[in-house]
């Protein structure tokens, strides 16, 4: 007897035994193989995760507009880049109640939007993994480096959800940062009467005592920051375009005389896309015009962006040249977010140019007639320097005016052979400056290295091109 319950204590001391000789010969090893608590981003050091990467988000989902109370299940599908003893999440608030890995209780604590998370067995490199999180609480934003507000941002009858680029974090435990994209299923219980609208494809609408579920799906690979999971009083239409697009928009009933006539431009417009940037990347499309007049900004969530008011044809234009710039072709880095903006931008003037106002080269001049001392020449688009400075005009309007500079040096032919060429090689994946720069050359045939030092990197204003 005696023998027989000694057993599990002796096993118990071997790995306390293996733990206490490495402690002994390096101290950092004791504690095995861990995920770092970031990606390394230089303007959000903590933003994404080390040691792993996501491969699909199970989100369940449960809120109440009137108490502001959130309910959430997690199941995040992951595979270990390396051993891994130890890894992090993100997440800002909200109280975790359980957490599993494998359907085994882990260890896990809280320091600030780092959830660590200790599994009771060691990740193998390669190795899948399932972790399990169940939280709750009143989820509420976060606010960026440049005084905005991000995240879970309740409304008067429910909520505006937009992350960029913290605030996945604000409503789900995430591996938050662009380099890890993944598939993404939601469902979403709110009450009767209310609707909850993610991204992809809806799946369907269950209601049952009071309460209304809703099912979404977003197959292709997704940035965190581009889920939404927004909530309100809600015109809901659907249809499907002549490409087999299928179309779901929710307009909050306050916003719906102004939003109409710009939404119902919505498949002419990812039509033209289509003919100039290539195909567009999802099946999926739509818009989410809320009225939340303290956001002060849309965002362009994949499939679907999510709009603070009715937007004007600019916008509308804006957020859905970022499908292809931005969410299908990713950031690598937070300081490239001119590849997302500049894009962006330059996609509103070569609309208005082939519909009938202003050319891109007008659009150009006036921004080039700008003094010297006027804030879009005040530091370069391809280096804004701090995350206070990502969504500055610089980025916008400088980053648009370096794609024009593009344009009039390699000709039209060769700059839409390289938007294209940009969006085909890393549709649903990542990139970076440097590898635009080379595409732009290596499809132009041109030595395009001033080019960008001057208009992406120089500080000052540029001279005239
Ligand atoms: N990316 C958004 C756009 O379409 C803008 C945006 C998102 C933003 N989050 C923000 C702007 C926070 C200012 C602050 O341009
Ligand atoms: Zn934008």
């Amino acid at each position: 007897m005696t023998h027989l319950r000694r057993r599990p204590a002796l096993l118990a001391a071997v790995p306390l035994a293996v733990t206490a000789l490495l402690t002994a010969a390096d101290p950092a090893l004791a504690a095995g193989p861990v995920g770092t608590p970031g990606v390394g981003d230089p303007y959000f050091p903590l933003a994404g995760n080390g040691g792993y990467h996501v491969d699909h988000y199970g989100l369940t989902l449960r809120y109440d507009p009137g108490t502001r109370h959130l309910d959430g299940k997690a199941v995040l599908t992951a595979r270990a880049t390396q051993a891994l003893t130890r890894f992090d999440l993100d997440l800002n608030g909200l109280k975790v109640t359980a957490l599993t890995v494998d359907h085994v209780k882990a260890g896990h604590r809280r320091d600030g939007q780092e959830l660590v998370v200790t599994p009771r067995r060691a990740l193998r490199k390669g190795e899948r993994f399932r972790v399990s999180v169940t939280y709750s609480g009143t989820p509420g934003p976060v606010t960026d480096p440049d005084g905005s507000l991000d995240g879970w941002i309740p409304t008067d009858d429910g909520a505006f959800v937009a992350g960029e680029p913290q605030g996945a974090m604000t409503w789900f435990p995430a591996n938050n940062h662009p380099t890890d994209k993944s598939s993404y299923d939601f469902a979403i219980t709110v009450p009767e009467g209310r609707t909850a609208v993610a991204n992809g494809v809806l799946l369907g609408g269950r209601t049952a005592h009071g309460r209304t579920t809703y099912r979404w799906r977003q197959a292709e690979p997704m940035a965190a920051y581009l889920a939404t999971a927004t909530v309100g009083t809600f015109q809901v239409r659907q249809y499907t375009t002549r490409d087999g697009i299928k179309v779901y928009d929710a307009v909050d009933p306050r916003e719906a005389a102004a939003a109409g006539p710009v939404l119902a431009k919505l498949p002419a417009v990812l039509e033209w896309g289509s003919r100039l940037f290539g195909p567009y990347p999802y099946r999926a499309a739509g818009s989410i015009v809320d009225h939340a007049p303290n956001v002060g900004y849309a965002l362009e969530t994949q499939t679907r962006p999510v709009y603070d008011r009715a937007p004007d044809l600019s916008t509308l234009v804006h957020e859905s040249a970022h499908q292809w710039f931005g969410d299908s072709v990713s950031l690598t880095s937070w300081k490239d977010i001119w590849l997302n903006e500049g894009f962006a931008t330059y996609a509103e003037w070569l609309y208005a140019e082939q519909h009938g106002g202003d050319s891109a080269q007008a659009a150009f001049d006036a921004l080039y007639a700008r003094p010297a001392a006027d804030g879009l020449w005040e530091f370069p688009p391809g280096d804004p320097g701090s995350g206070a400075n990502i969504f500055g005009t610089p980025v916008y309007a400088r980053g648009a005016m370096a794609l024009h500079v593009l344009r009039t040096t390699v000709g039209d032919r060769a700059f839409f052979r390289v938007l294209r060429a940009w969006a085909a090689a890393h549709r649903d994946g990542n990139g970076t400056t440097a590898q635009f720069e080379r595409l732009a050359e290596k499809v132009s045939g041109k030595d395009l290295g001033s080019l960008f030092a001057t208009w992406l990197y120089a500080q000052g204003k540029p001279n005239r091109p």
